[in-house]
């Protein structure tokens, strides 16, 4: 039977790759490596980076796959994330009939782990219950977007003994700091931040983390929210694209 290996990647370093990531790279006949929009381009830059210095099997070869956008109009952000995973999960079958031997070994090189807001898990189950083709996958983990974070800025993600709350821009203003005194922002396209005007908030903020392009900014969050803005604005100009993420954090360590 064919099978689907789904490889977190990473977020952004090469080195982030995990002997498990690399070792089931180079068990795949074929490996999909998504092409986003012109803008994402350094992304796939990244996978082929990956590809280029761990895959070392000579059997195993690369297909490029486009993903198609998005379509917002005229329906709720749920019906369209629903037609777009429709939409890929229509072109995954095609991949994996056209593509892979019916033993065959296909890999999914997924950015940060395949957990965390990424919906490439759903989808292949969405193709598995199509029923067209019959495979099974495995998933392997990978370093998330998060603990690069935590990482550069040298913080633990939790207060000791509390919760966290991973959410996205969108939800961040029923949340924090009503609810948890921790919360992770990811998929932040409005700065949500920027609204939240909290003296004792702290945040910790990263862009294209991993990346040589790397950006950190921390400190108390009405102090720090203007240099954010700014050097996001900057280089998302330069760049052409932006990924961040960021940390808001109110408390200290046992001071319940
Ligand atoms: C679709 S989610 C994918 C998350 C990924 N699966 C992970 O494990 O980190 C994309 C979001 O992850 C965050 N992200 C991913 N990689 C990043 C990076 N290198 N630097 C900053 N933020 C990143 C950003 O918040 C971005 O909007």
């Amino acid at each position: 039977m064919r099978h689907i290996l789904i490889v977190g990647i990473g977020s952004g370093n090469p080195e982030h790759m995990t002997m498990q990531a690399i070792n089931a790279l180079n068990r795949a006949d074929v490996l999909f490596i998504a092409t986003k929009g012109a803008n994402k381009v350094e992304l796939a830059d990244i996978r082929r980076e990956i590809v280029e210095r761990y895959v070392t099997n000579p059997r195993t070869r690369t297909v490029e796959y486009a993903v198609p956008v998005r379509d917002t109009a005229d329906r709720t952000y749920g019906e369209s994330v629903d037609d777009w995973h429709a939409a890929i999960t229509g072109i995954y079958g095609q991949l994996f009939s056209g593509e892979l031997a019916d033993d065959g070994t296909g890999a999914f090189l997924v950015w940060g782990d395949p957990m965390l807001y990424d919906s490439t898990i759903r989808i292949i189950e969405r193709v598995k219950d199509a029923g067209e083709v019959a495979f099974d996958y495995s998933v392997i983990p990978g370093i998330t977007s998060l603990q690069a974070l935590c990482a550069s800025h040298r913080i633990p993600l939790n207060l000791v003994g509390k919760p966290v709350e991973i959410t996205t821009g969108r939800r961040l203003a029923g949340t924090f700091p009503q609810h948890n005194e921790t919360v992770a922002v990811m998929l932040d396209g409005v700065q949500a931040f920027s609204r939240i005007d909290d003296p004792e908030a702290m945040i910790y903020w990263g862009a294209y983390l991993g990346t040589v392009d790397e950006i950190v900014i921390s400190g108390n969050l009405l102090e720090k929210k203007q240099q954010i803005l700014e050097t996001r604005a900057r280089a998302r100009e330069k760049h052409g694209w932006i990924m961040d993420i960021y940390l808001l954090r109110k408390g200290e360590d046992f001071d319940d």
